[in-house]
């Protein structure tokens, strides 16, 4: 039987419980396709689902393969296949029980989309979750539109790096919360006005914002109710918002989970190839350094995004960055 090699754990604990493992290579059925990854996007959920701080990923889980961001080659298509062929680049979030730390992995025709040509494989798997979280925050959740006014808080990390970028293009007013030493990053990704969230209160440096995109949660969410205008929005990826609060300020206020979506990933990787958005990685790890790249990302805080080089290939591919 043929096998493939991944990073899974098969109990919940710190990244020493992180190990390789073989596994038998996957069959595509009816819309799968199965790709031979070569880069995998590091996340905070990896961390947290491996510390079994995840509601969805539970003990019934075990043994469980992690990494929800992948780039590759597709080499083998399900009976139902109609947006790929084999041998195309695809990039892809795989449903939350098919890991991304694998030389290969399934994903699902409509979680998965071409690789924008701008983009090497490196650079492809640094995109899809973080992008789809500031998508669909931004547009689907939060409505913005040209002209709106946005704090989004976390504008240095993964996902905030994506949302700065997005809000520019979509022409709103872009503020964003950073620690000092990630000013100058905030700056190039095009936010308008950077607030230091260790020296200053943002609160009493903004009010009557259309939106606030909320990436830290907890006294920060809680913060931001009063810089909200009537009829504003606060979104956010992690506490559900109190809705009494919202409803005396006369805002909607949400909370949500990013979705899968290969359609998301068309209109990000159309941004893409304009020139409007580019992914920033901070650093690659080799795949056998699954463990030192998810407590790097974890303790250190790195500008944009960490990827596992799947294949040693890829390691010899320059990291892209913001200029
Ligand atoms: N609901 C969902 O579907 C969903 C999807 C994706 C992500 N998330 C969650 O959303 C959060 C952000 O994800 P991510 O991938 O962007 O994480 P990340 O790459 O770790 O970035 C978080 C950033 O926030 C900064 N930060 C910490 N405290 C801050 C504060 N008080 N004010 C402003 N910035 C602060 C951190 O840098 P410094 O500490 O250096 O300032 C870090 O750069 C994570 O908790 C993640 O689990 C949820």
């Amino acid at each position: 039987m043929l096998s493939m090699k991944v990073v899974d754990i098969e109990r919940f604990g710190g990244s020493d419980v992180l190990k390789m493992d073989e596994l038998p290579l996957p069959t595509p059925k009816e819309h799968e396709v199965l790709v031979k990854v070569h880069a995998a996007g590091v996340n905070p959920v990896d961390y947290k689902i491996r510390a079994g701080h995840y509601p969805a990923v539970k003990e019934d889980a075990l043994p469980y393969v992690l990494g929800r961001d992948a780039a590759g080659d597709v080499i083998a298509v399900g009976p139902e296949v109609t947006k790929f062929r084999i041998g195309e680049y695809v990039f892809g979030m795989p449903g939350i029980r098919r890991g991304a730390y694998a030389e290969y992995v399934l994903l699902k025709e409509n979680e998965a989309a071409h690789v924008p040509a701008e983009l090497d494989y490196i650079s492809a798997a640094a995109v899809p979750l973080a992008a789809l979280t500031a998508w669909q925050g931004l547009f689907r959740h939060g409505r913005l539109r040209a002209g709106q006014s946005v704090l989004i808080h976390g504008g240095s990390g993964g996902v905030g790096h994506f949302a700065i970028q997005f809000a520019k293009a979509r022409g709103a007013q872009v503020i964003t919360t950073v620690a000092a030493e990630h000013t100058e990053f905030a700056r190039k990704l095009g936010a308008d006005r950077i607030i230091d969230y260790k020296a200053r209160r943002f609160e009493d440096e903004v009010e009557n914002l259309d939106m606030v995109f909320d990436l830290i949660g907890d006294e920060t969410q809680d913060r931001s109710f009063g810089c909200i205008k009537r009829g504003g929005v606060l979104v956010s990826t992690l506490n559900e918002p109190s809705q009494e609060r919202a409803a005396e300020r006369g805002i909607r206020a949400c909370r949500y989970t990013v979705e899968e979506s290969g359609e998301d990933l068309s209109e990000i990787g159309r941004l893409i190839d304009a020139g409007l958005v580019k992914p920033h990685i901070s650093r690659v790890f080799s795949f056998d350094q699954a463990p030192e790249a998810q407590d790097f990302l974890e303790k250190t805080h790195p500008e944009g995004k960490v990827v596992l080089a799947v294949d040693a290939m890829e390691m010899e591919t320059p990291v892209t960055s913001i200029p």
